[in-house]
């Protein structure tokens, strides 16, 4: 009988402690929606629903460029943020929790470690072998080359067979042999050509686990509890294939020297699942968000508003035969704009305030508030720097006037020590491939492609075209015929 009664004073305690909460909080002087003050359940349904990184961009366009998005969670989009947030000290603050959900085989990689020293300690052993004099390397290089080849043959074999290629598929297949080439070669994959890898690529790239994870990371009990219901409807992640084959070709002794492999086996510091665990992280770091990048620029490219854009890369590329893909400044500006409009991982990096509390943009934040940047909205909310910022416009990265505002905001690859180990890779690996795919073709849309199902769809930091399908028609514009 003083059940319902007990019940009705516990909820009337929680709601007065929330609203009391709410109310003294030192975020209050923070804009946002009046209910981010008590509540997180609306962005966690927009994350639910895969529109976390859009709900955000329209606080942002509402509120301005500092925007309480949860009772204890900020976003941000300035360059001071981003530099104070993911710089200051070198590596900017420390990671949260979210980060858990990517622990590989159990263990913390460089890409999970939360804090400072951790990082630190995992990225000395790794860096020399994404740096950008060993990408540029003879075997480095080549190994991407010969894969931009495979690709090329892909598009001839589309012109002839089928008459469009599905992109989303063999953009993903490209990043997957590309990036296995850096880590493993001689053992990385050849799933351009090779049903098999592709089937292990397929593994990876069309995980639907976004749902199963978020509950995990909300509530892990719940999770525990209801984790074979849940099953049901929102799968968990599973990569069998991957997995058995990162740790078989992580087991491997004769790598070659360039690959992260090799690095990570000569050191004794780390024991055979934690080269596994690195290797893997690393793997699937590099297939979709180099896949996705390209798949939504070669997109936009496509497009009638952009044709004008693809026309004048290719006269770049007809004009300048042989010359290396980093010494050509359309193609530069190009993947930087795709990069600024798409980036592939444009989402919110969450970090923790550290001890003592600190002041961003003016606000000040106690300590454990969760703030971040998102890339999507830090390449846009900044008008002066990039006027008109939802047009593609490749030709803006070639005014020297501003150019060092322009790349301050280039937050798609994120700033400071944490930002992305592999970009000169993925660089090297999307200019290659445009750079031999416009030099021999012209690209259009297929008909039977709608823009709907390009829209961006959130995963966990990873965004991706909605439908999964990139069909492009490949118009060649050179005689040449494939042997
Ligand atoms: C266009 C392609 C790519 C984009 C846009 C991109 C973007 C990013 C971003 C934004 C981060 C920071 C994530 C965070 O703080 O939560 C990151 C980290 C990382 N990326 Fe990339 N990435 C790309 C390609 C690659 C490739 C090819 C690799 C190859 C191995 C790679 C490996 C990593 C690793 C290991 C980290 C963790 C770095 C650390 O914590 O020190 N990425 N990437």
């Amino acid at each position: 009988m003083f059940a319902p009664f007990i019940f009705l004073v516990f909820l009337v305690g929680v709601i007065a402690n929330t609203v009391r909460q709410a109310l003294s909080s030192p975020l209050n002087r923070i804009p946002g929606p009046w209910y981010a003050r008590f509540t997180s359940l609306v962005l966690k349904y927009n994350e639910f629903i895969a529109k976390r990184t859009r709900y955000i961009h329209a606080l942002h366009k509402t509120y301005g460029p500092a925007v309480r998005i949860a009772p204890n969670e900020v976003a941000f989009a300035s360059t001071a943020a981003v530099k104070e947030i993911y710089c200051s000290g070198g590596s900017g603050y420390d990671k949260t929790e979210f980060y858990d959900l990517f622990k590989v085989y159990e263990r913390r990689t460089m890409f999970t470690t939360l804090n400072k020293d951790d990082h630190a300690k995992r990225k000395r052993i790794i860096a020399d072998r994404y740096a950008n004099t060993n990408i540029v390397r003879k075997p480095s290089l080549d190994g991407i080359a010969e894969r931009a080849g495979s690709f090329v043959k892909r598009c001839f074999d589309s012109v002839s067979v089928s008459g469009s290629l599905d992109l989303y598929v063999c953009l993903h297949s490209y990043a997957f042999d590309c990036v296995t080439h850096h880590l493993f070669h001689p053992y990385g994959t050849d799933s351009l050509q090779n049903k098999q890898d592709e089937d292990m690529m397929r593994e990876v790239t069309f995980d639907d686990s976004l749902q199963n994870r978020l509950v995990r990371y909300w509530n892990p009990t719940l999770h525990r509890v209801f984790g074979k219901i849940l099953y049901s409807f929102a799968k968990p992640r599973e990569t069998p294939m991957a997995d058995d084959f990162v740790l078989h070709t992580s087991s491997k002794t004769d790598a070659a020297a360039f690959t992260l492999l090799d690095r990570l086996r000569g050191n004794p510091q780390l024991e055979e699942l934690d080269v596994a665990a690195e290797c893997l992280d690393h793997m699937v770091a590099g297939i979709d968000t180099t896949g996705d990048a390209l798949c939504f620029l070669m997109w936009e490219l496509s497009q009638p508003s952009s044709l004008h854009c693809q026309q004048t890369l290719r006269e770049e590329l007809h004009g300048n035969p042989g010359v290396g893909f980093d010494r050509l400044p359309y193609l530069d500006a190009v993947v930087m704009e795709g990069l600024r409009c798409f980036p592939a991982i444009p989402m919110s990096l969450p970090r923790y305030v550290p001890p003592g509390g600190r002041t961003i943009d003016g606000y000040i934040l106690p300590e454990g508030t969760i703030v971040s940047c998102q890339a999507y909205s830090v390449g846009r909310i900044e008008q002066t720097v990039f006027p008109d910022p939802d047009t593609f416009r490749p030709d803006r990265w070639l005014d020297e006037k501003g150019d060092a505002d322009r790349r301050r905001l280039l937050f798609a690859f994120s700033n400071g020590g944490r930002g992305c180990v592999g970009k000169h890779l993925a660089l090297a690996e999307m200019k290659m491939l445009l750079q031999a795919v416009y030099s021999k073709f012209s690209t259009l849309p297929d008909e039977t492609m709608t823009p709907e199902s390009m829209e961006m769809s959130d995963q966990l930091v990873s965004s991706r075209p909605l439908g999964q399908r990139c069909l492009l028609r490949f118009i060649p514009t050179t005689s040449e015929v494939m042997a």
